[in-house]
């Protein structure tokens, strides 16, 4: 069976197809409901370790639980970063992996900043592109597609190391096939703006680190339950700077704006593919801070959306503050956020060129 579900028999392949190990050798396919992103995992894993100041090799192993120790620094004082992209199979049967060198190099930045060993970029693109391969038959076409997770996590077993890094690590990858994330149309979100509480601090938002991820966890649960919204837009102090997991765009027929490159939020492939895609088209790109006001006297005419590697870019039709809904235009998908999503998606699936050099195909 080429893929595991969560302490399950079932492995989800091939763009919606359910693959159910019924005997060893007895494989059947049926049409289902793609599973929830992120649920389903490949059988493979690739792992290395750093110990004594190096890195070892790098092994290909099957999918299974971590032997870690209780005391790992990772338990207790969140020494831990990730990643996520996406492998596309074409129709000439090979993998080509999207931004790779520029995720790796994200990873790097993570690493650097939460003081864990910094992986070699040469041993992390390795270990995604060997997964990839061995991988191959369980990537579905496009629009579906392979999402990697290389995650790294502090094991220095010391729990009095508070105060200092962890000098033992583990790097490890997954990989998990995923649906088209608009598979049932691409419905405008609702976002509530929250201009009181930040999703991480100054000095960490940039860091792809699970603790952003703890501390939007509870504001976007609370607004899903208390307004209905998909997300929250964090906007501390009135800066308006993006949501628990993608960047925040505005967009015109001429124009896109979205917040400069500082460390207060994590810097999105998705949104630095978009905008070079966008100049390319002719629109004319604001890097710029702006706030909740200014916000609200664009978006009657402004597009808004949301990028990221999961939705590619999704367009946002509802703003809810001060618990009084404000339509995004219309409140209805953009043609522009439609126009910029296919020609980023154009590349990826290999139905465009990639101008930029944006894929590594790797050799079977
Ligand atoms: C907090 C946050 N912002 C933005 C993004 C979008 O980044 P990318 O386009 O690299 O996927 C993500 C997703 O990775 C994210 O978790």
């Amino acid at each position: 069976m080429p893929l595991r579900e969560k302490g399950g028999k079932y492995g989800l392949a091939n763009g919606g197809r359910l693959m159910a190990k019924l005997a060893p050798r007895f494989l059947i396919q049926i049409r289902i409901p793609m599973a929830q992103f992120g649920t389903v995992f490949c059988d493979h894993m690739t792992i290395a370790r750093f110990e004594n100041g190096s890195w070892g090799e790098a092994a290909m192993q099957p999918l299974a639980p971590l032997p870690l120790h209780p005391a790992s620094h990772v338990f207790h004082y969140a020494s831990t970063c990730f990643e996520g992209f996406k492998a596309y199979r074409w129709q000439d049967g090979k993998a080509r992996i999207f931004r790779l060198h520029d995720h790796v190099a994200r990873m790097q930045r993570s690493a650097k900043s939460l003081y864990l060993p910094i992986p070699d970029a040469d041993l992390l693109v390795g270990m995604v592109e060997d997964l990839v391969r061995k991988q191959i038959d369980d990537i579905p076409q496009p629009p579906s597609s392979l999402y990697l997770r290389p995650t790294l996590i502090g094991t220095l077993p010391n729990i009095g190391a508070a105060a200092a890094p962890s000098t033992e690590a583990t790097l490890f990858v997954l990989a998990s096939p995923v649906g088209d994330y608009f598979a049932g149309g691409a419905r405008p979100l609702k976002l509530l703006v929250a201009d009181t509480f930040a999703r991480s601090t100054e000095q960490l938002g940039s860091t792809k680190t699970g603790g952003n991820y703890a501390a939007a966890l509870g504001p976007t649960l609370d607004a899903k339950e208390k307004y209905g919204v998909d997300q929250v837009l964090f906007c501390p102090g009135g800066d308006v700077q993006e949501t628990g997991a993608a960047n925040f765009l505005l967009i015109s027929d001429e124009e896109i704006i979205t917040k400069p490159l500082n460390t207060s939020f994590l810097h999105g492939m998705t949104r630095a593919s978009i905008l070079t895609l966008a100049r390319d088209l002719g629109y004319r790109i604001s890097e710029r801070d702006f706030t909740v006001a200014e916000l609200f006297e664009w978006v009657p005419t402004y597009e808004a959306a949301l990028s990221g590697t999961a939705a590619t870019l999704t367009p946002v039709g509802t703003l809810v503050y001060n618990g009084e809904e404000i339509p995004v235009r219309d409140g209805n998908a953009g043609p522009n956020t439609d126009k910029l999503r296919k020609a980023l998606q154009a590349i990826q699936y290999g139905d465009a060129p990639d101008t930029h050099g944006w894929l590594t195909e790797v050799s079977l």
